[in-house]
């Protein structure tokens, strides 16, 4: 019989509080996958267990689509807002117009000062439009967004729900490309400038703008490489249902993880679904569970030694401190060779 306690016995080696124990260290914590496989109930929960150990934490979220407020039932929307009945713990949903306005705010004033400079009569809207248009723009705003977070250093730990996974991937596949390019853009600003500078009259220094912008892109571009790609203070959970779809997406995920360095914390399975012991089940039910058996089974061959932890399916969707503390529990709970090895 399929029960979530048999499948961790089955699937965890080393658990998520296992994996937490031997990361000391670990500050940015992100939990990717497909939709609807628990990932905001995960993030959720691992964010109270951390401020219950004492730790400052910022629950957060990326996801344009925001639903803190919803799993906590507080308005947390916009700022960093204390979380009621939990010590440590504050959470906040980004504002997503307001991260993208300030993006293109700064698009603009770019590209105003570029065409100025280049003596070009054009407007700059035109411009700002073509480059906050692009679909990856407003994932790009919320990455941002979540970089400054990051730089900020306000609490011990960040628990980002959802990771901007194809962001991350992207930005840092394409930090190379930008540190390449930046040094290329530096070395013609330098030229230019020293170039005005000897024609120039007067020998005072021009700021340059764009040079000073460049330096501070290429700066915080290798500074949240840094940081993401540090397997001691960075970690993204990847959770999954025992069904095709989410566990096809989440082995995409870890393989490009994988490939950019970026360190991989494991596969959380959720949803499992665990019958009282002498329950009567509909045949419905049967089916469904002779169907995650064969799904766990695949989870296993895929991700061996990399589960930290498996949920059960419970009856009603986990809401409020109380549930996820009480889920908390499931998550983090040792399985039984761990438990009776350690007695
Ligand atoms: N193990 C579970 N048992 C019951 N309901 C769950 C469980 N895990 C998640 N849910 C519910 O399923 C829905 C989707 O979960 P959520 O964490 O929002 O997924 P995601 O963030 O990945 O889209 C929510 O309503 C949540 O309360
Ligand atoms: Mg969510």
């Amino acid at each position: 019989m399929s029960t979530a306690v048999a499948a961790r016995d089955a699937l965890v080696e080393t658990s998520i509080s296992d994996f937490f124990a031997s990361h000391p260290g670990l500050r940015y914590v992100f939990f990717g996958g497909k939709g609807g496989v628990g990932k905001t109930v995960m993030a959720g929960m691992t964010a109270v267990r951390l401020a219950r150990q004492g730790r400052r934490v910022l629950l957060a979220s990326t996801n344009p689509v925001h639903s803190l407020s919803g799993l906590l039932g507080q308005d947390v929307f916009g700022r960093h807002v204390p979380v009621e009945g939990v010590e440590n713990l504050w959470a906040y949903e980004i504002d997503t117009k307001d991260a993208i306005e300030r993006s293109k705010h700064e698009i603009r004033e770019k590209i105003q000062w570029f065409l100025k400079f280049a003596e070009i009569s054009t407007k700059a809207e035109e411009f700002v439009e073509a480059a906050t248009m692009n679909p990856a723009f407003e994932e790009s705003a919320m990455f941002e967004n979540m970089v400054d977070l990051m730089f900020k250093d306000e609490y011990d730990v960040y628990v980002f729900d959802t990771a901007p996974t194809a962001n991350a991937r992207r930005l840092l596949g394409m930090s190379k490309v930008y540190g390449l390019w930046v040094q290329k853009m530096l070395k013609s600003r330098e030229e230019a400038q020293s170039l005005r500078e000897a024609l120039s009259f007067t020998k005072k220094k021009e700021q340059d703008p764009l040079m000073t912008y460049l330096i501070d892109f290429r700066e915080r571009i290798h500074h949240a490489r840094e940081l993401l790609t540090d397997p001691a203070k960075t970690a993204f959970f990847f959770a999954t249902l025992p069904e095709a779809l989410p566990i096809a997406v989440i082995r995409r995920f870890i393989d490009w993880f994988t490939d950019f360095g970026i360190p991989v914390g494991g596969v959380i399975v959720n949803g499992v679904i665990s019958p009282g012991k002498d329950e009567e089940l509909p045949e419905f039910v049967r089916n469904r569970i002779a169907m995650q058996e064969e799904y766990l089974a695949e989870i296993r061959n895929r991700f061996d030694g990399q589960v930290r932890g498996v949920l059960p399916l419970y009856d009603a969707d986990i809401r409020g401190i109380a549930a996820l503390e009480q889920a908390a529990a499931a998550l983090f709970a040792a399985p039984r060779a761990a438990s009776q090895a350690s007695g």
